[in-house]
């Protein structure tokens, strides 16, 4: 249903040329050779050893050795669709990115969903963040939001990061738990960063157990920029609301529906795409002048604070809808790559040191995980416009590049493209002044950690309150050792007493200081 001739359509049609249906054709190697016996190895006699000469049983068993790659680091297990985002209402005024000027312009995109913690063949419902990556097929070149279901972040530094992932990934002694985060390793790194605690409030919560990828938000968490033609900068965060609104499950919900369907998200999703029910979001942005950057009273480059609505509205003005499934989910949904260097002109990053330190891990790990500096040439990877570089050659180089000159300056000419003026659409980072001592220390704007998981705690509703106390509860309930209760306890102080007090009741942490005495817990889970 989708029109020949649009830009919409290029990508598919792109895909296309890659895209075979084996039915009704006879089977043949991978040479083309037509095979007329599928069902037997060629042996030296008919009760004799297999011969090595059997090309036909070789090629088949090698290929299948190799069939696996390295599952993603993190966010391994994931659902893609593509799908249109149309601009309703042009930003032209605060970024010269092209997919975003005029309004009603359409640009394909393929999303993939993911959970974080567990590995590719872990349940949907685990209780994890969601990973909520877009990749935009625009006329500049690829431009990729890799965002997740949560606006904030664990960390504010990338060199957390590995600690982070190794305190939450089953432990690697017995490799427990799968998918989820009940266990000693995490809660112990948890309870020592207490800059983690306004994620842990969002990540109790039930935002942490969707009902449906198309029932919950999706956020680009970190703060971007956007760059006008004038050159003029605004701070940027990325929003996306579901239509249909956001929806969890309850926690007993959730690990009945892991027992008996732990594909539920992705059967979700790519069930109502087949009935055209198709799943869509409203696209909202909150912009920010450059010189507002002070006026705040957190920092802006600090990836665990939100900026609240109340202070600067989410403004609405475009709409992602999801409309088709993977026609196979390893070459599209496994071999995606996502990157948030991936950028437009009109769009650029900040010094937010999480998101620095993400512009180098993503390329780096796909190197390792899909093989080759050549996975731009992957059908699902590539770019809507053509690429012209003088990059060459390289394991499993698809493109067949003319001419014999692959480097600048030359004076030959001979098929070498050469740099794109800012007029023409050349990339050109934002001229930001910097100038300071260099110094490996956390800024002191970064320090503020109980605020906004106070902020969020409280926005929470009596029904949610008590679920994010339960959650607490169950999840260190698991937790074998003692101190690291008592220290998880000791930082929900900071955050509410009541809920310290609550937790640390059901989990036999003794917490004197706290004056509640001998209260009975109010039904309605809230501060008496
Ligand atoms: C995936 C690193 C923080 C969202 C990944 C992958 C790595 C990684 C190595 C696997 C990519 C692949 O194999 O293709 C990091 C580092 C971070 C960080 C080093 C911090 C320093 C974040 C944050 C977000 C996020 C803050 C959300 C805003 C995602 C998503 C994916 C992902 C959505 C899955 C992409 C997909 O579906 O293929 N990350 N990450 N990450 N990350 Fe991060």
């Amino acid at each position: 249903d989708m029109k020949e001739d649009t830009p919409l359509n290029q990508k598919s049609e792109q895909l296309k040329l890659d895209t075979t249906l084996n039915e009704n054709e006879k089977l043949t190697t991978n040479q083309g050779l037509k095979i007329n016996n599928n069902q037997d190895s060629l042996k030296s006699a008919e009760r004799g050893p297999t011969l090595l000469e059997d090309f036909i049983l070789r090629e088949k068993i090698t290929h299948f050795d190799h069939e696996r790659i390295p599952e993603r680091v993190v966010h391994a297990r994931g659902s893609g669709a593509h799908g249109v985002f149309k601009l309703n209402k042009s930003l032209a005024k605060y970024t010269k990115a092209r997919f975003l000027a005029e309004e009603g312009t359409e640009t394909p995109v393929f999303v993939r969903f993911s959970t974080v913690a567990g590995s590719k063949g872990s349940t949907d419902m685990a209780r994890d963040v969601r990973g909520f990556a877009i990749k935009f097929y625009t006329e500049e070149g690829n431009y990729d939001l890799v965002g997740n279901n949560m606006p904030v972040f664990f960390i504010q530094d990338a060199i957390k990061f590995p600690d982070l992932v190794h305190a939450v990934k089953p432990e690697p002694d017995n490799e427990m738990p799968q998918a989820a985060s009940a266990h000693d390793t995490f809660w112990d790194f948890i309870s020592l960063m207490p800059e983690s605690m306004h994620m842990i409030m969002w990540l109790m919560s039930d935002r942490a157990i969707p009902r449906s990828f198309s029932r919950m938000e999706g956020f680009g968490v970190h703060s971007f920029k956007f760059i006008n033609e004038e050159g003029k900068v605004h701070f940027v965060k990325f929003h996306f609301k579901p239509k249909l609104g956001v929806h969890s499950v309850a926690w007993d919900e959730a690990q009945r529906i892991s027992g008996v369907d732990p594909d539920f998200h992705k059967r979700d999703l790519w069930e109502s795409i087949e009935k055209g029910i198709f799943p869509e979001w409203d696209f909202g942005v909150q912009l920010i002048p450059e010189e507002d950057e002070d006026t705040f009273d957190f920092d802006l480059l600090d990836p665990t604070k939100i900026v609240p609505e109340e202070l600067v509205p989410v403004e609405l003005v475009g709409t992602l809808t999801l409309n088709r499934n993977p026609d196979n989910f390893f070459a599209e949904t496994e071999q995606v790559a996502f990157h948030p260097g991936h950028l437009v002109p009109g769009i650029d990053f900040t010094n937010d040191p999480l998101l620095q330190g993400r512009l180098f891990s993503y390329t780096d790990t796909q190197l390792s995980r899909l093989g080759s500096p050549n996975f731009h040439e992957i059908p699902i990877n590539r770019s809507i416009n053509t690429v012209h570089n003088n990059q060459r050659d390289g394991h499993m180089r698809q493109q067949i590049v003319k001419g014999k000159v692959s480097y600048e300056p030359n004076s030959i000419g001979g098929g070498c493209p050469f740099q794109a003026m800012m007029k023409e659409g050349g990339f050109s980072s934002h001229e930001e002044r910097i100038s300071g001592t260099k110094i490996r220390e956390r800024s002191k704007s970064f320090v503020d950690h109980y605020s906004q998981a106070k902020l969020f705690y409280n926005s929470q509703s009596t029904p949610e309150k008590i679920h994010l106390q339960n959650a607490l509860i169950f999840e260190l309930s698991k937790v074998t050792i003692p101190e690291i209760r008592e220290r998880l306890v000791g930082q929900l102080v900071n955050i509410d007493k009541f809920l310290a007090w609550r937790v640390a009741e059901k989990i036999g942490v003794e917490v004197t200081e706290l004056d509640f005495p001998n209260q009975s817990i109010p039904a309605d889970g809230n501060r008496i």
